[in-house]
């Protein structure tokens, strides 16, 4: 399973990067915005820092809901840097757009799916990645998880290629459920990934090593 960090934060991605355990990033338009990135030439040269940060895929999603826009826009991210993935939203324009992008060699994460026919339309249509939201799914008193377990059923089935990105992680257990329903990625808040260390056998057992050594040595 790859882990993916869900932040356009550069801070947050290098110390999810130190960790070793970083194999990619995801950004969206509200994250772009909570970092403050105005106007399309920072927001290139924003995607490039992060492309530079990370030896792994890069989400950038378009903004235009139409085809002509999508394509024009996808084209260009791609052209930033060799790992960007062009994250295109789940409507009808979308899956066209897809289409035409894995035409042409351009990969894309299938963005705001919260449905299996959703995730069906993305695999036909050639998305490298397809994303299922689940915290919002689960904010809506559905299930998240079990969505994400549909899909990995769904596109095992029929071999499908894309690669399920399980999204809108809000904590550790969200990455512990998606990781048993076999997603291929989770993408999360630097918190919850650094949240699956905590235990608090693991800082008694090591205060307790610690302290025998020193009886010993010191
Ligand atoms: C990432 O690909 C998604 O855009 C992101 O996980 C959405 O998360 P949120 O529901 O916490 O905004």
């Amino acid at each position: 399973m790859k882990f993916f960090i869900d932040t356009a934060n550069l801070a947050q991605i290098q110390e999810a990067y130190d960790l070793g355990v970083l194999d990619g990033v995801t950004t969206n338009p509200s994250l772009m915005a909570k970092e403050g990135i105005k106007g399309v030439e920072n927001q290139h040269k924003h995607y490039i820092d992060i492309c530079r940060l990370v030896n792994g895929d890069v989400s950038a999603e378009v903004i235009a809901t139409d085809y002509e826009g999508m394509i024009r826009e996808g084209e260009e991210l791609a052209t930033l840097n060799e790992h960007i993935v062009v994250k295109v939203p789940c409507i009808a324009d979308g899956i066209k757009a897809i289409k035409y992008f894995t035409s042409k060699g351009i990969r894309t994460n299938c963005t705001l799916v919260f449905s299996t026919g959703q995730a069906l339309l993305a695999a036909k249509a050639g998305a490298t990645y397809v994303s299922p939201f689940v915290g919002r799914l689960d904010d809506t008193c559905s299930d998240g998880v079990n969505l994400v377990a549909h899909i990995v059923g769904m596109y095992r089935t029929y071999h499908f290629k894309t690669q399920v990105l399980a999204a809108s992680i809000r904590h550790t257990q969200h990455i512990i459920q998606c990781a048993e329903a076999g997603a291929d990625v989770v993408t999360c808040p630097l918190d919850a990934i650094k949240g699956l260390l905590n235990h608090p056998l693991t800082d008694a057992g090591l205060a307790k090593f610690i302290a025998d050594y020193k009886k010993i040595n010191g």
